[in-house]
């Protein structure tokens, strides 16, 4: 029984969130989608929209549960008695900074393995950064998230 964690920020979850979810889903006998919570990071969406949003997201995929955490991603993986982290690699700008977190990880907990699994070519130009951005300049982002999304920026547009 392999159970992996998917483990980001998911300000908010993109269709790249749900690609890399849903290949991780067909190898991984479990995977936890685990929201950071991170307070001290500024998010346009709570903690608990952020969790809302992936779990719709993903509802129709029954090997995956979606968590938050807050600390050490390590402690929360020993707590799930998880020893694999996935993690998609968009381009090589993704890689540096990817490569740290994984070694940083490794010296952190000995057993745990990074897996980096390439993002889908239709989804490599796209970021939760670049939707928000598209989004706040009146851009149609339809294509770029799921409906669950698409509702809840819009309806955060219309709160002003
Ligand atoms: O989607 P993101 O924001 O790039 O995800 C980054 C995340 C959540 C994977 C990373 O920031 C993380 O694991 N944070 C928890 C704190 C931690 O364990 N840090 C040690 C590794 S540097």
């Amino acid at each position: 029984m392999l159970r992996a964690v998917y483990p980001g920020s998911f300000d908010p979850f993109t269709n790249g969130h749900l690609d890399i979810t849903r290949r991780g889903a067909a190898i991984f006998d479990e995977l936890i989608v685990a929201v950071l919570i991170n307070k001290s990071k500024k998010t346009m969406f709570d903690i608990k929209e952020r969790r809302m949003m992936a779990q719709d997201a993903v509802k129709q995929l029954s090997n995956v549960r979606v968590s938050m955490f807050d600390g050490l991603l390590v402690d929360f993986m020993r707590k799930e008695d998880s020893k694999v982290i996935l993690r998609g690699i968009r381009a090589l700008s993704d890689f540096e900074y990817e490569f740290q977190l994984a070694q940083m990880n490794k010296q952190l907990s000995q057993d745990t393995e990074t897996f980096f699994m390439v993002t889908d070519a239709k989804y490599s130009y796209l970021s939760s950064s670049g939707v928000k951005e598209v989004f706040q300049f009146g851009g149609a982002i339809q294509e770029f998230v799921p409906e669950v999304v698409l509702l809840k920026m819009q309806e955060r547009l219309h709160q002003g």
